[in-house]
Order: structure tokens, then C-alpha cells, then sequence
């Protein structure tokens, strides 16, 4: 950690308010915005959660992500130093921020490898395979799916897992992350490309008009007041993973911008550019599983597994599917490790600057623990799958750990330190910093000042309160 307030560029800042946009948004767009956000629409009402997630977007992930980048950059520090330089009371906070990459990167991982390991399965050509497999149980009536049977293995899962542990890791030690953004700035573009494509052949399947209405219109017939809440909570929980919120990677990512460039401006560029993968990534896969089960309903709450089991379906039913699927699941792959290596980058500065070693013995020490936490939620998919804690299983009790509980923590505390304890002029000055104007500053007093806190307090009693919610 710098003692003394250094500049961007002393910090190895960006060139560039483009190049910085686009590492935010690399690190941004990943597994968040392809494989979670669909899953999460397809089972929280469609429509009625995409609306409540744009609603949110733009009010309190706008008013949260200008706090964490003009912290940062006033600072000019990472989280744990940023906010104990401000108020030494509030270094928890910094702390408990620190945590949740700590945490997330483990359960990422597995995803990362599951990712890759489809990436294999349409490079062999087995992509049909993936489409269609059905393995049979003990029990005579049940049969799993390609992607069931995979996650119930424990050597598979595993050797993928390492395998993207491994990936991530070699670029955080050798420190080479400005290559892999040159590599990732040229090919999301082709990703996002890719990703429209696909979604307006999905678009033509039969079937799949009833899902885009589901998935776009609002239907609020039959909804209960818990279903409101579960529906908020699950959206905002989705805004911090999505965006990487909540947990001090905007705040690092300040740190590192130019004065000169303005902050309103790039909060808006990430968020657009953030919301429009999601959206798109969610119009593949919605309408595509009303297409493929055939307006089954229940098809929706697949859960994790939802990308995995409706995907290989659609580049099957697809001319040149075999191909397009192989470039799909490489360009998710680096779009993840982006955010894996964002992730990792994070955690391994702050065990580097807060246990005093140097780069390559923090990197081993985060890769043990990383490998330690993850082996649990590949297990629990697999030999421990009836072990559950909440009802839960391992890999989706870290991630509503970290979404559901510690980030809506950390944004309520981040709320109250910035409108009550050091005031949002803190912020404001920043915006305004060399004459910019703060065009949304009455949304983001109220925001930051009321409705987040309440919102927070609401998204926190939401688990306890409905006890089936996850
Ligand atoms: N926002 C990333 C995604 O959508 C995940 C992530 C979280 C990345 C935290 C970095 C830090 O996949």
C-alpha cells in the first residue's frame, strides 16, 4: 500500500479514459453477466426481474459504483487502506469489502472449469453429445442430463478447476494482465458480436416467442409480496456480482484512473456496456429453454446449471453449431478469466501488502486456499451433494453468503459512511473535480442517503424472512 497519495500515472494508471473503461469493464463482464444473470431471470418471474434489475442499474449500481470509483480515486488507494485513510473507524469496512473477493474466486473457479470443460467437448466435436446424453441412475425413473452426470464426478470437475485455477494464476504471478486485456479488448467485441448473432437465431426457433414475452414483459399476475422481495433481493444481488460491487474492486480500480477523466461518464459507459451482455446473454437463453422443453415451466429453475443445458441445444439445432459453439465457449472462457484474474489480483494485493510478502508467496498462498475452497464446492456437488448448509449446496451457500449477506453489508455501511458520516460532498467534489459537472446529483443524494440503506436493511431481513429464498 502507497503512505504517500500518489497520482494515477505514479500508480501505473490508464492511458487512456477508454483503456481504463474497458479494463473496468473486462473485469466486469464475465460468468456474472452469461451464466448467472440468465439463470437468475428464468427463475425470478423474467420480465418482472429484468425490469427491477435496469430500475436498479441505473439508480443505486450508478450511485454505488461513482462512490467506489471516487473514493478510490480521491485516495488513490485499494480498498483496506482507502477507507481506513478516510475514517479510521470504518477500516472494518475495507476489511469485510477485502473478504468477498476472497471468497467469490474459489466458487468462480469451478464455473470457470465447467466453462472449459465445454469449451473441450465442442472442440472434439462432442457437442451433440452435450446436447442430448442422458445417463442412467439406481433409480429406474431418473436419468441425468450430460451436464448433471459431469457435475456429479468429483475427477472431471476437479482436474477442470485446476486446470482454470492454474490459468488464472499464471497471469497474476508472472504479472502479464496487461496482455491478456489487449487480448480480451479485441475479442469482446467479437464475443458481443457472437452473442447477438446467436440471439436472433434463437429468436426464429419455434417456441421461442413465448419465452422472449416472458422474458421481456412484466407479468406480475399471481405475484405475492415475498415473490416482490425475493425478486429485489436476487436482482440486487445480481447488480454487486455483475458489476463487481460491494467489494472494493471499483474502489482499486479509482485508484488507478485518471483525474482528468470524468467519473459520471465512465460509471455510465460500464454499466451500459455491462447491462447490454447480461440482457443479451439472458435473450439467447430464456427464450431458448421455452423452445426446447416446450413451454415447460419448470425448465426455468435449472439454477447454475441453466447455460450449460440449454446451450449445447442450441448450437445443435444450429447450422455450423459445432463451430459456433467451439468460439463461444472460448471467447465466455476469457471473458471469465478477465474476471478471475481481476478477482485474484485483488485478493493477492491485499495479503501481499497486509502479511508482508512479496508477489509470488501471496500468489501461492492465495492459490492454496483457492484450491482448498473450491475442492468443497465441486464436492458438494458430487460425493457431499447431501450435505447442505441452509438448504443449501456448498457452491451456492458461498455464493449467497457473499451476494445475499456480505455485499448488501458492505453497501449499506458504505452508504452510511458516505451520506451521514463523511457526507456526499466527499463524492461530489470528486465528480466535480476541475470543473465537470455532476449532472445526477439530487439521484444520487437521495440514493445514497435513503433509499440504499433501506433497501440494503430490506435485501438482508429478505433470507430470514422467507425462509425458502435462495
Ligand atoms: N463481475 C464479474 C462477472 O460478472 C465477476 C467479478 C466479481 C469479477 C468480482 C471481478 C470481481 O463475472
Amino acid at each position: 500500500m502507497e503512505k504517500t497519495k500518489k497520482t494515477a500515472s505514479e500508480r501505473g494508471g490508464f492511458g487512456s479514459k477508454l483503456g481504463f473503461i474497458l479494463a473496468a469493464a473486462g473485469s466486469a463482464v464475465g460468468l456474472g453477466n452469461i451464466w448467472r444473470f440468465p439463470y437468475l431471470a428464468a427463475q425470478y418471474g423474467g420480465g418482472v426481474f429484468l425490469l427491477t434489475y435496469l430500475i436498479f442499474a441505473v439508480t443505486f449500481g450508478f450511485a454505488l459504483m461513482l462512490t467506489e470509483l471516487a473514493i478510490g480515486r480521491r485516495t488513490g488507494k485499494s480498498v483496506i487502506g482507502a477507507y481506513k485513510s478516510i475514517n479510521k473507524k470504518f477500516a472494518p469496512l475495507g476489511w469485510l469489502a477485502a473478504a468477498v473477493p476472497l471468497l467469490i474466486l474459489p466458487y468462480y473457479c469451478v464455473i470457470g472449469g465447467w466453462v472449459l470443460k465445454y469449451t473441450c467437448v465442442f472442440i472434439t466435436g462432442d457437442g451433440a453429445e452435450a446436447a442430448n446424453a442422458s445417463y442412467a441412475t439406481s433409480e429406474p425413473e431418473v436419468s441425468l442430463t450430460f451436464f448433471e452426470h459431469f457435475i456429479s464426478l468429483v475427477k472431471e470437475p476437479t482436474i477442470f478447476f485446476i486446470i482454470y485455477v492454474v490459468l488464472t494464476a499464471v497471469v497474476v504471478m508472472l504479472g502479464v494482465e496487461k496482455g491478456i486485456e489487449k487480448v480480451s479488448k479485441f475479442l469482446m467485441p467479437v464475443l458481443l458480436v457472437l452473442i447477438i448473432g446467436i440471439a436472433i437465431y434463437t429468436l426464429t426457433l419455434d417456441g421461442a416467442a413465448e419465452g422472449l414475452k416472458y422474458y421481456i414483459l412484466p407479468n406480475v399476475k399471481g405475484y405475492k409480496p415475498s415473490d416482490y422481495l425475493k425478486t429485489i433481493a436476487a436482482a440486487v444481488g445480481q447488480l454487486f456480482y455483475s458489476m463487481s460491487l460491494a467489494m472494493g474492486i471499483m474502489v482499486t480500480y479509482g485508484s488507478y484512473m485518471r483525474k482528468e477523466d470524468s467519473l459520471e461518464g465512465s460509471v455510465r459507459h460500464i454499466e451500459v456496456f455491462d447491462t447490454l451482455v447480461a440482457f443479451l446473454a439472458g435473450l439467447i437463453i430464456v427464450p431458448a429453454v421455452f423452445a426446447f422443453s416446450g413451454g415447460d415451466k419448470s425448465a426455468l429453475n435449472k439454477g447454475p446449471g441453466l447455460m450449460f443445458i440449454t446451450l449445447p441445444k442450441v448450437f445443435e439445432s444450429m447450422p455450423a453449431g459445432q463451430f459456433i459453439g467451439t468460439v463461444f465457449f472460448i471467447l465466455v472462457a476469457l471473458a471469465a478469466l478477465t474476471s478471475s484474474i481481476s478477482l485474484m489480483e485483488t485478493v493477492v494485493s491485499v495479503v501481499m501488502e497486509k502479511f508482508r510478502l512479496n508477489r509470488m508467496k501471496s500468489c501461492l498462498l492465495v492459490i492454496v486456499l483457492t484450491l482448498g475452497l473450491g475442492i468443497l464446492s465441486v464436492l458438494g456437488y458430487s460425493e457431499w451433494s447431501d450435505f447442505t448448509l441452509f438448504d443449501m449446496q456448498i457452491l451456492d451457500f458461498f455464493d449467497f453468503i457473499t451476494n445475499s449477506i456480505m455485499m448488501p453489508i458492505v453497501a449499506f455501511l458504505t452508504c452510511i459512511f458516505i451520506g451521514y458520516i463523511v457526507k456526499t460532498k466527499y463524492v461530489e467534489e470528486e465528480v466535480t473535480y476541475g470543473g465537470k459537472q455532476f449532472r445526477s446529483k439530487k439521484l444520487y443524494n437521495v440514493m445514497i442517503k435513503y433509499i440504499c440503506p433501506v433497501c440494503m436493511i430490506l435485501i438482508l431481513i429478505t433470507p430470514f424472512a422467507i425462509k425458502e429464498l435462495r
